[in-house]
């Protein structure tokens, strides 16, 4: 098996980056993790960071409140770290039930996932959703059953729950000594390890013994028989019944490994960073238009946004854009050609993120996301390059699934609004869709959650309110077709069912799920689809 420590001599800078994120459904431990990984990889000093600093900013931030009333965190970052001669870069996916496109896009900017399962629940419809958009981009999935030392499921029952419900193989990595009240530690079967607490059942992790096997006294010493059974079984079964490992089938994203542990007692936390360290995929190539794939490798500079953030400081509106550098050497004050806009953009102060605090970022490579500040120039799916006139493709826009019209409770603030919605669009919070007959604008979300994270940020942030009305649509699809005439026909005969979105594409507006078949029967040139490339470059 190929689980050694990650040799990085010789390794260009690129390839000493893991750029992750973790997917879990809300309450597996995603936060708790986290924070663990981060301490790991020393970028933060004491527990508890992750979570007070999340508090200490939603002190700062009106809209915040609505996460801190519903316990969620709806903007996403990223944290870097360094840990053994690897840089990891962790982007944060929001975890609540209700997501928008800003978590699917973040995967985009992914080479690899961490999906955390509580061992008590098993996979939840969160995870289930989050992970077919990894498999969708065959992102490589690393498990980690997280809270072992709680009463759970058999290690046995988690392991065919994975492989049966997401159709995955699984390769056990480790498997837990005792569980709830009875859990002793983790076996590391791959390594021949026992981690252990030296304050007994229960206790943290910090105490690695080397052994032989689970015959070992070393193991086996003060641990009570009906686990010790237990754990010779799994180990048996284990070895038997599921797949070894196999690192080509786990980059293709057919192949999970699995570890069990405690992030809140520390367990399995290391096993994971050395794992992501030593077979986690260092960034891939990246699909773009002209027919290009852009190698890591290349020697000039492309990136690309799939994230901004408005109002970071609501006094200045200013905007980060979240960019993801894709090849090259990026340096500090760079000029680089905002693709879409044809223009140059001096990028003069940069923004690395780490987890207690932010810094100028003087040099990033392929796998590293740099902060760009900017007034709004930089939108979801732009790419930065040297010069080449190209796009990064595979960021797609979604068709919301919650329709709803907008209504404003003071008129004169229309201009207000309509900023307002156009940044939170611009965020991927919500879509917005423009009625060719009326004036109202409809908005498009996947979650309810969300329009109540507009309703706030547009009062606190643009000082207008505003309330959402039903509409008698259920969705929206964009309308194609490879005939502009046809298409312009089409439109017109159906003018009230039609909008514009905010790039002036065409949706048809939809009642029902029947109706769309319907619509789409007779209109058999007219394609309705349910995601579209967010930038739209002629090829
Ligand atoms: P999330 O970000 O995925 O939503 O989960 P989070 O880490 O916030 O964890 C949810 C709850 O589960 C927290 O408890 C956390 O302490 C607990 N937890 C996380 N990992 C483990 C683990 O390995 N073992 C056990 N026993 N519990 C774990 P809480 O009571 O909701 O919050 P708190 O008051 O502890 O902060």
């Amino acid at each position: 098996m190929s689980v050694e420590p990650a040799a990085t001599d010789g390794l260009l800078p690129f390839q000493k980056r893991r750029t992750f994120a973790i997917i879990s459904h809300p309450d597996a431990g995603k936060t708790t993790l986290t924070e663990k990984l981060l301490l790991g990889g020393g970028a933060i000093r004491a527990a508890g960071q992750v979570r007070a600093r999340g508090e200490r900013r939603r002190a700062r931030s009106d809209w915040m409140k609505i996460e801190q009333e519903r316990g969620i965190s709806v903007s996403s970052s990223v944290m870097m770290f360094e840990r053994n001669g690897i840089v990891f870069n962790l982007l944060d996916t929001p975890g609540h039930e209700d997501f928008s496109e800003d978590t699917y896009r973040t995967l985009t900017a992914v080479d690899a996932a961490i999906m955390v399962i509580d061992a008590a629940k098993g996979i939840e419809s969160q995870t289930r959703k989050l992970f077919e958009v990894c498999r969708l981009r065959d992102i490589p999935i690393i498990t980690y059953v997280n809270k072992i030392d709680r009463e759970g499921r058999h290690p046995l029952e988690i392991l065919d729950e994975i492989q049966e419900a997401l159709a995955l193989d699984v390769t056990p990595m480790s498997w837990p000594v005792g569980m709830g009240s009875d859990f002793f530690g983790v076996y590391d079967h791959i390594h021949n390890r026992y981690l252990t607490s030296s304050a007994g059942r229960g206790g943290a992790f910090d105490t690695v013994r080397e052994v032989s096997g689970v015959e070992d006294e070393k193991l086996r010493d003060g641990i009570f028989d009906n686990i010790l059974s237990d754990l010779e079984e799994n180990v048996e079964l284990g070895g038997a019944g599921y797949s070894e490992f196999d690192r080509e089938s786990f980059l293709e994203g057919h192949l999970t490994p699995v570890f069990f542990g405690s992030a809140l007692k520390d367990f399995g936390v290391d096993q994971i960073l050395d794992f992501i360290a030593a077979n986690a995929p260092a960034p891939h190539s990246q699909p773009a238009t002209r027919g290009r794939t852009i190698m890591p490798d290349e020697g000039k500079v492309t990136g690309f946004v799939f994230k901004v953030q408005a109002n970071m400081d609501p006094k200045h509106r200013d905007r980060i854009a979240f960019v993801r550098l894709c090849s090259g050497t990026f340096k500090r004050g760079m000029k680089l050609k905002h693709v879409r806009a044809g223009k140059p953009i001096t990028v003069s102060a940069p923004i690395f993120f780490f987890a207690e605090e932010r810094e100028i970022a003087e040099k990033a490579y392929p796998g590293d996301v740099i902060g760009v500040p900017n007034h709004g120039q930089l939108r979801v799916g732009d790419t930065l390059s040297e010069g080449e006139d190209i796009h990064v493709t595979g960021l797609p826009a979604f068709a919301p699934e919650i329709l709803r019209r907008v209504r404003l409770s003071d008129t004169m603030r229309v201009k207000q609004m309509r900023r307002g919605l156009e940044d939170l669009a611009e965020e991927g919070l919500v879509q917005i869709f423009k009625p060719v007959i009326g004036t109202n604008w409809i908005v498009g979300v996947v979650g309810v959650l969300q329009l109540d994270v507009v309703i706030d940020r547009l009062k606190a942030e643009y000082q207008t309110e505003i309330d959402f009305e039903p509409v008698m649509y259920n969705t929206a699809r964009w309308a194609e077709c490879e005939d502009g005439v046809k298409l312009d026909r089409f439109l017109e005969t159906n003018r009230a069912h039609v909008a514009l979105d905010r790039d002036d594409k065409p949706v048809y507006l939809f009642k029902n799920a029947w109706e769309v078949s319907y619509v789409s029967e007779k209109n058999p040139d007219i394609k309705f689809r349910e995601t579209r490339e967010i930038v739209q470059v002629d090829d």
